[in-house]
């Protein structure tokens, strides 16, 4: 092999000798980009994991933008806390649990999403005091350490009523299980958190906002840029070129990642080996904002 070009991370350089469609199926593939804002609500995370028992337990509300990053990051984290069969135990071992909350507040389907994570047979028509009773017995036996609710805002829309419920549900969750509760959602989540003192008081909260066009912005780019396995360095970092992808992503990570996704799989099929000005001209994109407006008749 030949030796690894400077602008590349090595197994970014290893792609360099395979056949372009192996590289752009690579280019395509979801991974993980570091960056310090992630490197810190990690370490946040960890903290809370490794907190001692606790009556009562710190908890983490992730707050951002959409399309930023919130539920890559807190997926990493349970992929670093994975299930463990445990043959020689009674129970499979659940450090974290990852659910995702139903798209409207309804306990009895709350319940029915852990139940169903923990591989349990529920029946789904009974009622959410028992359902409720199940899975906290359950998440009891897989010595469950930290319950993660991702789209919590969904669980908190609705009426006042319907949010007071719920409130009261993760508080509960917690008290019984003394174990710290991780929501993930936006704004409207924060908010409605705020309606409750005592949780209020619980929830420590980590924002996760849409990027500025500033120095950590142009960091993020060398990270992206060294990732990518194109031939020739893009130096996005430059001045322009910055400005140019900043504008089309309006600082949205999941945008940054799919503007240069594009370029890259074109700099591929054109030869140019390189993003540029042009290219980005070229690949056809239309801006978050104006994707939300209504179209013209
Ligand atoms: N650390 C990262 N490295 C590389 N790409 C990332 C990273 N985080 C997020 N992305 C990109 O951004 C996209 C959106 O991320 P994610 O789904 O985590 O956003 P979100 O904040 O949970 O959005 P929503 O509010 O819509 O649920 C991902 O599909 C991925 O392409
Ligand atoms: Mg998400």
């Amino acid at each position: 092999m030949t030796d690894t070009p400077s602008h590349l991370l090595q197994k970014a350089a290893a792609y360099l000798e395979r056949p372009d469609q192996e590289r752009i199926t690579y280019i395509r593939s979801p991974r993980w980009i570091g960056y310090p804002r992630a490197q810190e609500i990690l370490t946040q995370l960890e903290n809370l994991l490794t907190h001692p028992k606790a009556h009562r337990m710190p908890n983490l509300l992730i707050v951002g933008d959409t399309n930023n990053g919130k539920t890559m990051l807190v997926r990493r984290f349970c992929n670093h806390h994975k299930p463990d069969d445990n043959p020689e135990g009674e129970a499979a071992k659940v450090p974290v649990l990852f659910v995702q909350a139903p798209p409207v507040p309804d306990e009895g389907r709350f319940y029915n999403a852990i139940l169903e994570l923990l591989f349990a047979p529920y029946k789904p028509g009974d009622r959410a005091d028992r359902k409720q009773f199940q899975a906290i017995k359950l998440l009891r036996t897989v010595g469950l350490k930290m319950l993660v609710i991702d789209e919590i805002h969904h669980l908190l829309a609705g009426s006042m009523t319907k949010q007071k419920a719920f409130l009261n549900v993760i508080k509960y969750l917690g008290n019984e299980l003394e174990v710290p509760i991780v929501g993930v959602g936006t704004r409207d989540a924060f908010r409605a958190i705020q309606t409750d003192l005592q949780l209020s008081n619980r929830f420590d909260q980590a924002l996760l906002p849409r990027w500025a066009n500033d120095e950590m912005f142009l960091r993020l780019l060398a990270t992206f840029e060294r990732s990518i396995p194109l031939r020739t360095p893009s130096n996005l970092t430059d001045g322009a070129l910055a400005d140019k992808i900043y504008s089309m992503s309006e600082g949205y990570l999941g945008e940054i990642s799919r503007v240069l996704e594009s370029a890259a799989v074109r700099a591929v099929e054109t030869g140019l080996e390189r993003i540029d000005k042009r290219l980005l001209d070229g690949i056809g994109w239309i801006s978050p904002s104006d994707r939300r407006k209504e179209p013209r008749n």
